[in-house]
Formats: structure tokens, C-alpha cells, sequence
């Protein structure tokens, strides 16, 4: 039997504005999705249950892609809230193709992060008809602060390229590390869950026909473009005030372009006298805050008084990583 795990993702900065050619950045959180395959078997199972392919297509690609063996029994265990725009699916993708590549070679798997995020994101995007960007599946894999651009940055330390064919065009990412300076052990994340999810596909749509009747407010998205910069030359000098500065400025900017909703902006007000800063993660309308604090309990407290469900962890942790073998 092999046992992976893989963490979920946050974003910290660059949400919405990375579909228009801005940068983003986004750190691993400690919440784990963890998969075990077992061989020996008769049948295909998932949790103890028969599997049926059409129902899992991230787990389907996987084992079509890396898979020649016989029927494996699959388990799967998350601590990670589902549909909260915390990368669970990724996650599970990078667990599972981890879990894999070491079962067919019984040592080799985290030699091979790149093929692990690249099978993730293949298993995303057949998973989701082709508009996967490679934000969760490589923040998954390789674990820590990972920026993605469009171009290679000057200031991270560039790990690959990711392509993917969408309608007939090739999309082309960078995909880079951050190393984050000893400041910021000291500093953790809390994440607030709204509790409802966050619906990516149409918060996207929602920001595009925004811009499509007013392209004026393509000002907005440049500025998060900005910001996202400057949170990542913060983040570089470990310099904590200028995160938190920058990721309220990234909330406000995101309000702005009525992505945020009440839901959220509750939970961003009620952490903010403990926090650097704060600000929605992700698709928004729903799903998930962030706020950035060295006083963890009293911010997830305010966070929860205020109707959000906590989740602490530090700023990135390891990537995919063998539990198991
Ligand atoms: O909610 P999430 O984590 O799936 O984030 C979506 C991020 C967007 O920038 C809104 C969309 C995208 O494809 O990058």
C-alpha cells in the first residue's frame, strides 16, 4: 500500500486579476488531502464503495494516464473544506499522482514534482473542460509560497512552464517559487469559510461581463496587478506591515469590482483589529477570507463570532509529500 498527502492552497494576492495576465501568489496551507492505493484487489473501489469513473474524472485521468497495473482500492481522507476555493480537488489530484508514480516505481515520486503539478493540472483541466489555471495544482504539489505569471519574474526563483490548450489557443504560465524570509514563521494565516461556496466559473463570467460594459474598470484590474507586485517584494524583504497593507488594499480593490460580498466583508472587518491585514481568497461570492497575524487564537476567534468556520496554518507548507510505502 502507498499513502500520499497533499496540502490545500490560499491566495494571497493576484485573484481575478490573473486571468487578465496579472501575476499570482499563493501559499500551501496545513489542511491535507491524504490518499492511499491499494493493489491486490479484485475491483476498482473508492472509500470501500464500487468505483464509477464518471463519477471521479480527476482520479479517472490520473490512473488512465499513469496507471498500467490491475484494480486498486482507493481511500481518501480530507481536511481540507470541499468547495471553499481552498484547492481541494488539486490537491486530491497531487495526492493521488504521487501515490501512483511510487506505486509503479517504489521510490521515486517526489523526484518528480514537476510531472506530479503537471498531471494535476491535466487532471483539473479535463476535469473542469480545459480552463484550469495552475494555481492549485502546482501551489499543491510544490508546497510553500508559489507565484505564477505569465512571464518569468526577475525576483523568484522560476521552477517550469505550464501549457494547456484552450479553445485551440495555447495558455502558457511560469510557474515560480518564493522563499519566504525567517519573519514570517513567526506569522500565521487564519482562514475564514463563509460557509457557502465560492462559484468560480461565475464570479469569472461576472468580472468579465463587468469589463465588457465598462473597460474603464480594467484600471482596477491593473491595480491589483500592482498591488500583487508589491505584496511580492514584501513578502521577499519579510516585511510583514507592507503584506498586511497590500492585502487590504487587494480586498478593497476586489470589493470593488463586486466580487466580495457582506458574507466575506464581515468576516475581513471582525479580523482586522487583530491582523496585518485581510482580504477574500480566491473566486469570492462566497468560500473564503484570509487575514495575515501574529495573534492567531484571538483573530480566529473574532473570525468565528462573526459566523466564519477557522482554519490556522502557517504561511506554506510542504508539498506533496509519501506518507507510506
Ligand atoms: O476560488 P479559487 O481558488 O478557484 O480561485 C479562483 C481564482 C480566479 O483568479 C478567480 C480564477 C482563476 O482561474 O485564476
Amino acid at each position: 500500500m502507498v499513502v500520499a498527502s497533499a496540502p490545500g492552497k490560499c491566495i494571497l494576492f493576484g485573484e481575478h486579476a490573473v486571468v487578465y495576465g496579472h501575476p499570482a501568489v499563493a501559499v500551501a496551507i496545513n489542511a491535507r488531502m491524504t490518499v492511499s492505493v491499494r493493489e491486490g484487489v479484485d475491483n476498482w473501489s473508492i472509500d470501500g464503495m464500487h468505483y464509477v469513473e464518471a463519477k471521479h474524472p480527476h482520479l479517472t485521468y490520473l490512473h488512465n494516464r499513469l496507471w498500467e497495473g490491475d484494480a486498486l482500492a482507493i481511500q481518501v481522507n480530507s481536511e481540507i473544506f470541499g468547495a471553499a476555493g481552498l484547492g481541494s480537488s488539486a490537491a486530491l489530484s497531487s495526492a493521488y499522482a504521487a501515490a501512483l508514480l511510487e506505486l509503479a516505481n517504489r521510490d521515486s515520486a517526489i523526484g518528480q514534482l514537476p510531472l506530479i503539478a503537471e498531471c494535476a493540472h491535466l487532471a483539473e483541466a479535463s476535469a473542469q473542460s480545459g480552463r484550469a489555471s495552475p494555481t492549485d495544482s502546482s501551489t499543491s504539489a510544490l508546497g510553500g509560497c508559489v507565484l505564477i505569471s505569465d512571464v518569468r519574474e526577475e525576483d523568484a526563483d522560476w521552477q517550469y512552464t505550464r501549457e494547456l490548450q484552450v479553445a485551440g489557443e495555447t495558455r502558457r504560465w511560469e510557474v515560480h517559487r518564493i522563499d519566504l524570509p525567517a519573519t514570517f514563521a513567526e506569522a500565521s494565516i487564519v482562514i475564514g469559510f463563509t460557509g457557502r461556496p465560492g462559484p468560480t466559473g461565475e464570479m469569472v463570467a461576472k468580472v468579465a461581463d463587468m469589463l465588457e460594459s465598462n473597460p474603464d474598470r480594467m484600471e482596477d484590474i491593473d491595480r491589483i496587478g500592482t498591488v500583487t507586485r508589491a505584496g511580492v517584494t514584501a513578502l521577499r524583504l519579510g516585511n510583514i506591515e507592507a503584506v498586511g497593507i497590500a492585502m487590504d488594499e487587494c480586498h478593497r480593490l476586489l470589493r470593488g469590482i463586486g466580487v466580495s460580498d457582506e458574507g466575506l466583508d464581515r468576516l475581513v472587518e471582525a479580523a482586522r483589529p487583530y491582523a496585518y491585514g485581510a482580504k477574500m481568497t480566491g473566486a469570492g461570492g462566497g468560500g473564503c477570507m484570509l487575514a495575515l497575524t501574529t495573534d492567531a487564537r484571538r483573530c480566529a476567534e473574532a473570525i468565528e463570532l462573526a459566523g466564519g468556520r477557522t482554519l490556522i496554518s502557517p504561511l506554506g507548507v510542504e508539498g506533496v509529500r509519501i506518507e507510506q510505502s
